[in-house]
C-alpha cells in the first residue's frame, strides 16, 4: 500500500529566499523525493503551492479519500526522513488514523491537525436539540 503527501513548496512565504534558491518547503520536498527516489519506495510526493498554514512553515500533510488528513507545521529537510516514516505507515492503514506515539519523537509535536474522515460520505445528522460534540476519539497526548 502507498502513502500520500503533499508538501508546500512556497513556504516560507513570509521569508522568501534570495532569487535563484530553493524555498526551504522545496528543499524537504526535495530532500522527500531524493530518499524515496533512492530507495525506490512507494510514498507519492506531491508538491503544492500553499496549504495554508503559512504563519508556521515549512508545511505538508497526509490526506487519502476516505482517511484522516493529517497536518504538519514548522518542518525542515531534517524532518524527510521521519516524514516518510509516517506517511507509509498512513498509506497501509484502512483509515490514515496512525497513533501518534508511533511517530517518530521529533514530528509529534510537529502535528498542526488531525480531521476524521466524513461519516458514511456525509456529516452526522444535527440532532433536534442542536450540534453537540462528536466524540471522536483523541490521540494520545492530544485533549484534555
Ligand atoms: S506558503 Fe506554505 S502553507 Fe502557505
Amino acid at each position: 500500500m502507498s502513502g500520500r503527501i503533499f508538501v508546500c513548496t512556497t513556504c516560507n512565504r513570509y521569508s522568501p529566499p534570495p532569487p535563484g534558491e530553493p524555498t526551504p518547503g522545496s528543499c524537504l520536498a526535495e530532500a522527500m523525493i531524493e530518499i524515496e527516489g533512492g530507495r525506490k519506495g512507494s510514498v507519492a510526493i506531491r508538491t503544492v503551492v500553499c496549504l495554508n498554514n503559512c504563519p508556521k512553515p515549512c508545511a505538508a500533510a497526509l490526506r487519502e479519500p476516505g482517511k484522516y488528513i493529517i497536518r504538519f507545521s514548522g518542518l525542515t529537510a531534517n524532518d524527510a526522513p521521519a516524514l516518510l516514516e509516517v506517511a507509509e505507515r498512513y498509506g497501509a492503514s484502512a483509515d490514515g488514523d496512525v497513533p501518534l506515539e508511533t511517530f517518530p519523537a521529533d514530528l509529534r509535536s510537529k502535528v498542526a491537525g488531525r480531521i476524521p474522515p466524513p461519516v458514511r460520505g456525509a456529516l452526522p445528522p444535527v440532532p433536534e436539540h442542536g450540534p453537540v460534540h462528536d466524540p471522536v476519539p483523541a490521540l494520545p497526548g492530544f485533549g484534555p
